[in-house]
């Protein structure tokens, strides 16, 4: 089962980051995800939310700051600034895959340009089908939809874009639905997992990966 550390293991380390990608991938996950989004002076950076206020000192939004002023941040209370994309994946080492989840349009192709530098084997993942559309027409970099309910649908969606995986919120993983989503060809990664109680429930179920704040809720 893969062990995929979610923004780096957010748990245990300054999410998104260069550091918590070393970290997570000398920590042995088999895959970082991290999230992606545009800058205002027009890099790709790696930040979760669309505003600067709750994980640096700094106010604002991402897409409105210049990637120096990013870069002169702390993530928390780490020394940490923001990434570029490409900066993750310098820092990535062989073998461990990289989930670039896109938190809003228009990424596609400036991704995918970063994607084409690197061996490293990617999965592209996006809350947003015309986020993922995007990319499916311009490649055939595999692709995971990611939903926190309507698993029906999702599963419709997720054929229709031709995905290879899907990333449901875990609470709507039960039998029934890794059933039907392994018997129409996708893996299913479960997200966030915070405890180790609940990497249990979803081993049990046969997910193939787990998306955990923390290397001791990954599972074998
Ligand atoms: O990719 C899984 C997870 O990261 C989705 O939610 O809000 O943490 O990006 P979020
Ligand atoms: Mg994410």
């Amino acid at each position: 089962m893969d062990c995929i550390a979610h923004r780096g293991f957010a748990g245990v380390n300054p999410e998104n980051t260069v550091q918590a990608v070393r970290a997570a991938a000398s920590a042995g996950a088999d895959w970082v995800e991290i999230d992606v989004r545009r800058c205002g002076s027009g890099e790709l950076v790696v930040f979760h939310d669309a505003t600067l206020d709750g994980l640096t000192g700094a106010t604002g939004s991402v897409a409105a700051t210049p990637l120096e002023t990013l870069q002169s941040l702390s993530i928390g209370d780490s020394d940490a600034g923001v990434p570029t994309l490409a900066e993750v994946f310098e820092a990535l080492p062989g073998g461990v895959g990289l989930n670039v989840e896109l938190k809003e349009r228009g990424l596609a192709a400036d991704c995918l340009a970063v994607f084409d530098r690197y061996d490293t084997e990617v999965l592209v993942s996006s809350f947003d089908a015309d986020t993922l559309q995007a990319v499916a027409e311009r490649s055939s970099v595999p692709l995971a939809l990611l939903f926190a309910n309507g698993p029906d649908a999702a599963l419709d969606t997720a054929t229709s874009l031709g995905c290879a995986a899907v990333h449901p919120y875990r609470r709507c993983c039960d039998a029934g639905f890794i059933n039907t989503a392994h018997g129409a060809g996708f893996d299913v990664n479960a997200w966030t997992v915070k405890t180790e109680t609940q990497a249990d429930r979803l081993a049990a179920l046969d997910v193939d990966g787990l998306i955990v704040d923390a290397p001791a809720c990954c599972r074998s």
